[in-house]
């Protein structure tokens, strides 16, 4: 496990946080001893004139150009499938799984990252229009030809991520082996919608935390771990589906917690996730230096036994 178990979301990277600040934070992480980086090809379409991503991969990539020996210091992983390629709505115009998609994703992404290697590269979201054998044999020839290291499966429901390893398997193709999905110590009511999360599988549920727990081979990944920012802010409000009983008791127990250790409930959650069952690492996104540190300070924090109880037997 690396020191710094946390990875650095840079969705906003180029778009919302311009260059110089993201190349800023990303020496900052990479200062403190942070390795693993999260992007997409597809980050971020929605924040672009022209509703095309890129941005965020351009900004890693000049930044690892700009000193020798980065790259490899660094543990690069991106995502293929939710960028739009057509016209229409997305998420009908999404790129999608498909072979001759992913080939092409894949090269673009490492252009723009300038590298030759992919360290993780996820399937963002589902393409339920082509088959599970077309999109694992086409991840599995990127891992056969070295292009990329491992594979990982974001946004999926646990059955069909089961079903493509089996299949990638049987044909000695490399599978995935990395979830990721999203996560934090609130809990929303289940199958209540929440905005802005589109995905209807993207959550970790006990039957998630039960596949991940019972195989050693596969790690997972939480986004929006930080809740974009509830935790600590009153401009964040929570979505309606997070009010239930059950939120006022975590929150209570969150703060008996941070009181307790004299720290911040952003820094608890994260060593919650961290050190839990099964053990997460948290993609999280930051736009200033101070959002930064207080990752990283919480990336460095060990829960006590009894504090960890607490958080855990509080629903
Ligand atoms: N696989 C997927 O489908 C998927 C989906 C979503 C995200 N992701 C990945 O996960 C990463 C993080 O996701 P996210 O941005 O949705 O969630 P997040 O990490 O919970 O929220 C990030 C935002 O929360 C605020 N924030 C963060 N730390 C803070 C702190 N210490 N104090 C106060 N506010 C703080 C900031 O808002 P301001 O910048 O507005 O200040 C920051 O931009 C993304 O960059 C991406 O790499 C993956």
């Amino acid at each position: 496990m690396p020191d710094v178990n946390i990875a650095l979301g840079t969705m906003g990277f180029g778009t919302k946080v311009d260059a110089a600040a993201s190349w800023d934070l990303l020496d900052r992480f990479a200062d403190a001893g942070g390795t693993m980086l999260d992007t997409a090809d597809c980050y971020a379409f929605w924040s672009d004139p022209n509703g095309r991503g890129g941005q965020s991969e351009e900004v890693v990539g000049r930044w690892l150009a700009r000193r020798p020996g980065r790259r490899e210091r660094m543990y690069l992983s991106t995502k293929v499938g939710a960028e739009p390629v057509g016209p229409g709505e997305w998420p009908a115009n999404r790129q999608g799984l498909s072979a001759p998609a992913i080939k092409a994703a894949a090269e673009g992404s490492l252009r723009r990252l300038g590298t030759d290697r992919i360290d993780l590269y996820w399937a963002h979201m589902e393409d339920r229009t082509v088959s599970l054998e077309e999109s694992a044999g086409a991840f599995g020839a990127l891992v056969a030809e070295g292009t990329v290291g491992r594979l990982g499966c974001s946004n999926h429901p646990v059955w069909r991520v089961e079903r493509a390893r089996g299949i990638a398997r049987a044909n000695g193709w490399a599978g995935y082996t990395a979830l990721q999905l999203r996560h934090s110590y609130l809990q929303p009511r289940p199958g209540v919608p929440v905005p802005g999360q589109d995905h209807r599988f993207g959550w970790v549920t006990e039957e998630v935390a039960d596949y991940v727990d019972s195989d050693p081979e596969m790690s997972l990944w939480v986004y929006t771990a930080l809740l974009n920012g509830f935790y600590s802010r009153p401009d964040r409000p929570l979505p309606d589906a997070y009010d239930h009983p059950g939120t006022s008791r975590r929150l209570a127990a969150l703060d008996q917690v941070a009181g307790e250790l004299g720290v911040s409930r952003n820094q608890v959650v994260l060593a919650w996730l961290i050190g839990g069952r099964p053990a997460a690492t948290p993609v999280v996104g930051v736009s200033t230096p101070d959002q930064l540190d207080e990752a990283l300070a919480g990336a460095r924090l060990s829960l006590p036994d009894e504090h960890r109880r607490l958080l855990d037997e509080t629903v």
